[in-house]
């Protein structure tokens, strides 16, 4: 245990995210410091958030040029300089595109004790089920016979949200790339309709209005951007937008708009609220108690995208921005 790859970022990009971005080094094991651990990586998470950081400070610092690329994960104590955790305990740490690291003992969370393969702490009862389930029943909240549309549909949050919306009662439509995956939204995730935003053959304006006649009550937003415009306009009297993300404006530079704000909520009365999913981490225990019993009971599937490998990761988070992924992908290290 003597060599530590990591994957660096070269240089921020300027538009899209590709390979000659990072490069791959050997750096050396870090020894852990007082009140830190050594974690050796074992499941990396994979997030459209993570292109986002590389365009400034958001809800976290800035990432620049000649550091690790950072990612949240999981993680396996080695040592510790810590009695908060000890060797062989699983936790959850920003532990960047590395096969170890050392952080604060304070950073990190213990991986809770559940049935299920530990990926699962990462999709299902992680950031991607935690934002679906935040994002939809404490933001706008869902109600039976309500129509909600959430974009990024296929994706691990977008995957989760939709599946909610059925459980409870919703009329559910999705919008994703490409008619492929949304049949696959359809028929393997249950929702009602999926628009094809990518098909060029008719406005995604009009094909909002011919699945949503009488208008959309939730509007669950992954990606701002013109399929948020569209939206705007289908959204009913008091209608609810949820802003999750805006992945259409990540991965290169963002656009203005949407029109029609605030007209368009003033004569609509409509609601628009952002979040982080970690605004609620004090109804946690809610997110995860009902997530489990939906999927153990078989009315939400995880889906789950894992790639093997450290050196997938940059290609792993380029596939992402383009759509490759359906549910949560993720890098298995180790
Ligand atoms: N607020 C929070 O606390 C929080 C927490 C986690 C995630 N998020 C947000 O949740 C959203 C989903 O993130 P994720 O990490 O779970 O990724 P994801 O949905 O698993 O993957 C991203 C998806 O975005 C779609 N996409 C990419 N470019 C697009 C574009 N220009 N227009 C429309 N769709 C596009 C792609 O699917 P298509 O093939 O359909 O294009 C891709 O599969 C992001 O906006 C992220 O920032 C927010």
């Amino acid at each position: 245990m003597t060599v530590n790859r990591q994957i660096m970022i070269r240089e921020l990009p300027k538009g899209p995210l590709q390979h000659e971005h990072f490069e791959i080094v050997e750096g050396t094991v870090p020894v852990p410091g007082p009140g830190q651990v050594l974690l050796k990586t074992l499941l990396l998470s994979q997030d459209a958030a993570n292109r986002a950081w590389m365009q400034g400070a958001t809800y976290r610092d800035a990432i620049g040029a000649g550091e690790v690329m950072s990612s949240g994960g999981i993680g396996e104590v080695i040592e510790s300089n810590s009695e908060l955790f000890q060797p062989g305990d699983k936790v959850w740490a920003d532990i960047g595109w590395q096969e170890y690291a050392a952080v604060d003992a304070r950073a990190i969370s213990p991986v809770p004790d559940f049935d299920g393969p530990l990926s699962q702490a990462i999709s299902l009862l992680g950031v991607a089920g935690k934002t679906a389930y935040h994002g939809l029943i404490n933001v706008p909240g869902i109600h039976a016979g309500e129509t909600l549309m959430v974009s990024a549909a296929a994706g691990s949050v977008g995957s989760i949200v939709g599946q909610i919306g059925k459980i409870k009662g919703a009329t559910v439509i999705g919008v994703a790339g490409g008619q492929e995956k949304c049949d696959w939204v359809v028929n393997e995730l249950g929702f009602d309709a999926c628009l094809d935003y990518k098909d060029e053959s008719s406005p995604l304006r009009k094909k909002v209005a011919a699945a949503a006649p009488q208008g959309i009550d939730v509007y669950f937003d992954n990606t701002g951007g013109e399929i948020l415009q569209c939206a705007l306009f289908a959204m009913k009297l008091k209608g609810r937008i949820s802003c999750c993300g805006a992945v259409s404006m990540y991965n290169g530079k963002p656009q203005p708009g949407p029109m029609g704000i605030p007209g368009l909520l003033v004569t609509k009365r409509l609601r628009m609220e952002g979040f982080l999913v970690s605004d609620y981490a004090h109804l946690d225990t809610d997110a995860e108690h009902d997530l489990s019993r939906w999927a153990a009971q078989g009315d939400l599937k995880v889906i789950e995208d894992i790639i093997d490998g450290l050196e997938s990761a940059p290609g792993g988070l380029i596939g992402l921005l383009a759509g490759e992924n359906r549910g949560k992908r993720m890098i298995r290290v180790a």
